[in-house]
């Protein structure tokens, strides 16, 4: 005979590079908002390999469920093209870049990052008809440098110095999408192509983009909303939609956070509960307030009131 349902239900996602865990409980009933239409109709139709970013499967995982009683499922993001969940987020950015007029097709998107944000942008930039050009700490290992530009990036590897340094690695990304915005400027009225690095505080020659003539943008990853979006209106439906709408729990670690943010955001419409949501990670804790879309922590916002 066939075992009766549990009646709580656990669900997982791991990101496996990042042993990320998103867990959710689960409950049974319908998955959509309203009436025929699913979350996911809205979204936009892709193709090439941009199409294949998302609606990755929820993999059951037999040890933990079997352990807890619960069902524990991955959402496996390592089956994106550039291995991660970071895809749809690179999509997003250059999507809403494009969209805005702050980034052109024939144009360069920079970012300060060496790991998988950087692969992702790399991978999908292309798709878009763009460049994207990387900064990384030269202490990082060589192959994320290889891997980058076997996928067509530039790189550019740095001192490693603090984050509040002029010459961070992040900081010298977004100098950079200044610098090939000048020069598009410059291009466009037809001037020397000669660049003044400001940022230095002395006249040097931007030898990064001679040639460069579409303008950067700065992805920034830590600051752009779009992150957060990639995730309230693609992973987290995606996942509402995968378990049926029965989830009790969702759990990620968190890097910039988007995920937690977004998909958290999401969850809340149709389950009611959990709002705003708080998470705590590596000594830090961050308060993320769905409702006006900001982080409003940390620490000295009060973020026990939002934990239910
Ligand atoms: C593979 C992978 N998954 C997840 C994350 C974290 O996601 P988020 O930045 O949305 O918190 C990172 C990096 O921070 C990552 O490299």
């Amino acid at each position: 005979m066939a075992p009766s349902p549990k009646p709580i239900a656990v669900i997982a996602a791991v990101s496996v590079a990042l042993c990320s865990l998103y867990v959710l409980t689960i409950r049974r009933r319908a998955a959509t908002h309203s009436k025929g239409k699913t979350l996911t109709d809205n979204k936009p139709k892709r193709t090439g390999i941009v199409g294949a970013i998302g609606n990755t499967p929820l993999i059951r995982i037999n040890s933990l469920s079997d352990a807890t009683g619960c069902e524990i499922l991955g959402k496996s993001e390592f089956l994106n093209p550039g291995g991660s969940v970071k895809d749809r987020v690179a999509v997003k950015i250059i999507e809403e870049a494009l969209e805005s007029g702050q980034l052109s097709r024939g144009g360069v998107v920079t970012e300060g990052s060496a790991g998988s944000t950087a692969i992702s942008l790399a991978t999908v930039a292309p798709a878009y008809g763009c460049k994207c050009h990387v900064v990384i700490p030269d202490d990082a290992a060589i192959e994320k440098s290889q891997i980058l530009e076997a996928l067509g990036a530039t790189v550019e590897r740095v001192r490693p110095v603090s984050i509040t340094h002029k010459d961070h690695f992040v900081n010298i990304a977004r100098r950079r999408a200044t610098e090939a915005n000048k020069l598009a400027l410059k291009h466009i009225n037809q001037m020397d192509a000669k660049d003044v690095d400001h940022a230095n505080g002395k006249e040097t020659q931007c030898t990064v983009f001679s040639g460069e003539h579409k303008g950067g943008f700065f992805a920034d990853q830590f600051e752009n909303l779009a992150n957060y979006r990639a995730h309230y209106e693609g992973t987290g439906p995606e996942i509402w939609e995968q378990t049926g709408g029965q989830l009790h729990a969702f759990i990620a670690a968190a890097g910039t956070g988007g995920t937690v943010a977004g998909v958290s955001c999401f969850l809340k419409i149709p389950s009611k509960e959990r709002w705003p949501v708080c998470w705590k990670f590596f000594g830090n804790e961050l308060c993320w307030s769905c409702e006006s879309s900001e982080i409003v922590g940390p620490r000295s916002y009060n973020c026990n009131n939002f934990v239910r």
